[in-house]
């Protein structure tokens, strides 16, 4: 059986070893799909908690089906959990200091998905570094991400309002939900209706996909479950 296309299939390649991400237009499509399919697992009060591009894979049309409900977890009475679980790159600042949290990590990762589409590179660090330096830049608030100039404007504020660190006034996680994500200027246009509907062209049509694992190793992190370890407890402890 050959592995499902992912959406990390779907970046094109500008030369020899060069990467360049997404066209933006493709990635709205995308990201308006996991939206949709993310305000729909939060509506029946399951957190996903591992939202990354290996994760996100592609029917034969092109369209999005969400893989790997190895993390995901129904909440319960208070809606939080405080179990830290993920993958380092992708983690929401509250996951990683373990001091309880909600759905809204998932619009955290969700953020962190649209950049690696675009840049086709992690906000917070290289996969291929220590998670813990990874994690200790997610909780700095003074750590800026760096935004490559070649994103709209629009992006970069749609990543950043993903990318907030209180919770409660991240996009999709305010009162309006997806609303305010639907509302987005990065969305002007978007017809979200003809794609729940399932009318929309697909952004890349799968049979054109190179399955070249040169591009896939831009996105792979490590595959085993991140632990904390006995180190990283004792640094975020302090905080
Ligand atoms: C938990 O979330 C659900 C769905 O969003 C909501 O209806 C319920 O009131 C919440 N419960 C608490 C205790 O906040
Ligand atoms: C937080 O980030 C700032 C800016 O990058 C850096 O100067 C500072 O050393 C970092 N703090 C910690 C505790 O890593």
């Amino acid at each position: 059986m050959s592995e499902p296309a992912k959406i990390c299939g779907c970046i094109s390649s500008g030369g020899e070893g060069v990467l360049t991400g997404m066209k933006e237009k493709q990635a709205r499509f995308y990201v308006a799909s996991i939206a949709m399919v993310l305000d729909y697992m939060h509506n029946l009060r399951v957190v996903y908690r591992d939202l990354k591009p290996e994760n996100v894979l592609l029917d034969a049309q092109g369209y999005i089906k969400m893989g790997d409900f190895g993390f995901a977890k129904v909440l319960e009475d208070r809606n939080r959990t405080y179990t830290f679980c993920g993958t380092p790159g992708y983690v929401a600042p509250e996951n990683v200091l373990a001091t309880g949290y909600n759905t809204a990590v998932d619009w955290w990762s969700l953020g962190v998905l649209i950049y690696v589409l675009l840049c086709v590179k992690q906000p917070f660090g290289d996969p291929s570094e220590d998670p813990l330096t990874i994690m200790l830049r997610i909780i700095n608030t003074s750590f800026e991400v760096q935004y490559p100039s070649f994103l709209s404007t629009d992006a970069v504020n749609v990543i950043t309002r993903f990318l907030q660190r209180k919770p409660s006034m991240r996009l999709g996680a305010t009162r309006e939900g997806l609303k305010a994500i639907k509302s987005h200027p990065w969305f002007a246009g978007f017809d979200w209706d003809l794609l729940e509907a399932r009318k929309m062209t697909p952004a890349i049509d799968p049979k054109l996909l190179v399955r070249d694992t040169r591009r896939l190793q831009a996105f792979e992190d490590d595959k085993k479950p991140p632990k904390p370890s006995a180190k990283a407890d004792r640094v975020f402890s302090d905080f």
